[in-house]
């Protein structure tokens, strides 16, 4: 197992990484935090496949555990979902001692951890992800949120969870599909902050699943989001490099409509993009664009758009149609594992490369 700490003053937590740990390691986190009533919020799918888990693994704790059940899928994750959750906590009782389990993918960590913020004006919470995307990212770092329907994750806030435990034998299960797109957010990583950790992905390959390479890339891409997340919890400035991709990502998601493509998959074509980006405006070499672009095509999904032009791309990118400035900051890579923000970039110049981009590269994005 590798632990590590994510040091906000007060709020300090550890994160737990291996095989066939969650059975020791999470009822100890629920005793240390003293409740005596835990909410496991999951979806149908997990329900099937690990059935009871968390009640099981907590049986011998002396807590009560309630299990609340979500639909599944990116299109759930909104407000008539997250309703359902603060239905349950009421219909259970739950109070402010009441601790919520977020057992599932970065959409249920999501929903979860913005319930536990908001219930009773905040609860603890512990994250068990159960997808690659999330052990390497959504646990990890407190953001919560639900999607509107004109924007990706734009009603929420931050919470820090109490505990994340990173069990590495969930990912048996998770469709490649869903490996490959959760790899793009973990590569993130090494592209913005750590050339080294890049490398030491381009030594391993992702399948079949090699628990002791994962433990290790999983345990260095939570460390590289800690520290990040510690110099600036609320994304004053630094945090926003990790939303490298996430600008064409996002947008790709909205526009398709959730649940189409998988996050990782709009975010890998996002960071193809803006690695694309980079290169035509000189900040980043050739042969380390082609590095970075053949590396990410390895996983990537073909995208199709309908309908976008300049109007609905700037609305989408804005969000907001009577902006004042055209403009937002958009992340750039300077070399391979250095990322930096580029203040007030012209929607229209994005978007004068991003038709190039699909012209170039159909196969990765096509307009249709
Ligand atoms: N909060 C953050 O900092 C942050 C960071 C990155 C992404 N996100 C959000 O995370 C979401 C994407 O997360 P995701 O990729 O985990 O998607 P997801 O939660 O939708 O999970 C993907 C699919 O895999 C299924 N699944 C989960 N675990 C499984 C398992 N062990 N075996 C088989 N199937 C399993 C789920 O039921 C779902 O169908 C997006 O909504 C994104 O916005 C948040
Ligand atoms: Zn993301």
């Amino acid at each position: 197992m590798n632990s590590l700490q994510v040091n906000l003053p007060g709020r300090e937590y550890d994160i737990d990484i291996g095989l066939n740990i969650l059975e020791k390691q999470l009822p100890e986190a629920v005793l240390r935090n003293g409740t005596d009533h835990v909410v496991v919020v999951t979806n149908t799918t997990l329900q099937e496949l690990y059935p009871a888990c968390i009640f099981d693994v907590l049986a011998d704790s002396g807590v009560r555990v309630s299990t609340c059940v979500l639909p599944d899928g990116e299109q759930y994750k909104n407000l008539e979902t997250l309703s359902l959750v603060f239905d349950f906590l009421m219909n259970v009782s739950a109070n402010r001692k009441t601790l919520l389990v977020a057992f599932g993918g970065g959409v249920i960590g999501d929903m979860a951890g913005f319930a536990a913020s908001t219930f009773v004006r905040g609860i603890p919470f512990i994250q068990v992800p159960t997808t690659l995307l999330s052990d390497v990212d959504s646990s990890v770092g407190g953001k919560t949120a639900v999607n509107h329907p004109l924007g990706k994750n734009t009603i929420g806030s931050f919470k820090q969870p109490e505990y994340v435990c990173i069990e590495l034998s969930f990912l048996k299960t998770l469709p490649s599909r869903e490996l490959k797109a959760g790899y793009m957010e973990l590569l993130k990583h090494g592209l913005i902050q750590d050339a080294d950790f890049f490398n030491f992905t381009q030594q391993h390959s992702l399948e079949p699943l090699d628990f002791d390479y994962l433990e290790q890339a999983i345990f260095r891409s939570c460390k590289i989001k800690g520290r990040v997340v510690e110099q600036d919890e609320t994304e004053k400035g630094l945090r926003a490099n990790l939303n490298f991709g996430h600008t064409l990502g996002h947008l790709i998601e909205t526009h398709a409509g959730y649940g189409k493509y998988l996050h990782g998959e709009a975010v890998g074509a996002g960071m193809c993009f803006a690695a694309f980006v980079s290169w035509r405006w000189k900040e980043l070499a050739q042969n380390e664009w082609e590095v970075i672009s053949n590396t990410l095509r390895q996983y990537l999904q073909p995208i199709k758009l309908e309908n976008l032009d300049f109007e609905i791309f700037n609305d989408l990118i804005l969000h907001d149609k009577k902006a004042n400035k055209q403009a937002v900051n958009f992340i750039l890579l300077k070399k391979l594992g250095e990322s930096f923000i580029q203040q007030e970039t012209a929607v229209e110049k994005l978007w004068e490369e991003f038709k190039l981009f699909t012209t170039k590269f159909p196969e990765i994005v096509e307009l249709e």
